[in-house]
């Protein structure tokens, strides 16, 4: 198990997400690919879909958000975390990215994309994790406070990356109760790697460089509970 979890920084985590899954697809020549709560946001991108002839889904409970997607995208409206979730397809591969931290019903979201992913099919989400503190922040306190701090520390476009309710269920970096909770639902473990650091202090100098000394410490001296984003890769035998 050991093998299977490795460390980096918070930089890495964002930026080697899409080359991430690209290299997943193009090793395991995967075709039917869906993109969870992709919303408004498709990872990847039209040219790169008909290069590699995939069926790309974009899933989302939001219509909202799935209108502001182009409209070239096959897309599905549907609750991926619904007891009554049934995937039109058997997916080779399945990914979220920043979804897992707004299910509430985390347990029924990782049987349900279990469920849609066909024989070594694999899943792969990437979300923040507890305990980084200013998730911890946004765990605790109103969605209308939590709106503004956003305002302050880290103002992005609100009309394409719109805030949702987050609860962090199952968010957690690579612990072994946490592996635990994908194994005893019939996941393997291909991967599973936790990232310290976030841009949240970034507008704050001091404390900006501060907590780039406590990412560069943590990355060298990991420890599960202190990461702020993770990639589960799961695969379904
Ligand atoms: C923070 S956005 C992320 C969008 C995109 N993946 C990105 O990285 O820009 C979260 C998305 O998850 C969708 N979402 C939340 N709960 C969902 C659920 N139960 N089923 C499907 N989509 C959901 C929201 O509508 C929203 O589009």
């Amino acid at each position: 198990m050991e093998g299977k979890i490795s460390y980096g920084s918070s930089k890495e985590g964002w930026h080697d997400f899409i080359p991430y899954l690209k290299e997943l697809i193009a090793q395991n020549n995967f075709k039917q690919v869906c993109d969870v709560g992709g919303g408004a946001n498709p990872m990847l991108d039209k040219d790169y879909i008909e290069s590699k002839s995939l069926e790309y889904t974009l899933l989302d409970i939001s219509e909202e958000e799935l209108n502001k997607a182009p409209d070239s995208y096959h897309k599905i409206l549907a609750d991926v975390a619904s007891p009554d979730f049934k995937a039109e397809a058997k997916f080779d591969l399945i990914f979220s990215k920043m979804l897992a931290e707004h299910i509430y019903d985390a347990k029924q979201f990782h049987k349900n994309i279990l469920n849609s992913l066909a024989p070594n099919g694999i899943a792969v989400h990437f979300f923040p994790t507890l305990f980084t503190f200013p998730f911890v922040v946004n765990y605790l306190i109103p969605e209308r406070l939590a709106n503004k701090l956003l305002n302050v520390f880290l103002p992005r476009d609100r009309y394409q990356y719109a805030k949702f309710p987050a609860y962090y269920h199952w968010c957690y970096g690579p612990s072994r109760k946490q592996l635990k909770r994908f194994t005893s639902l019939g996941y393997e473990i291909v991967e599973y790697r936790g990232y310290f650091g976030h841009s949240y202090y970034n507008r704050l100098k001091p404390l900006k460089k501060i907590h780039a000394l406590k990412t560069r410490f943590l990355v060298k001296h990991p420890k599960p509970f202190f990461t702020s984003y993770a990639y589960a890769v799961l695969k379904k035998t």
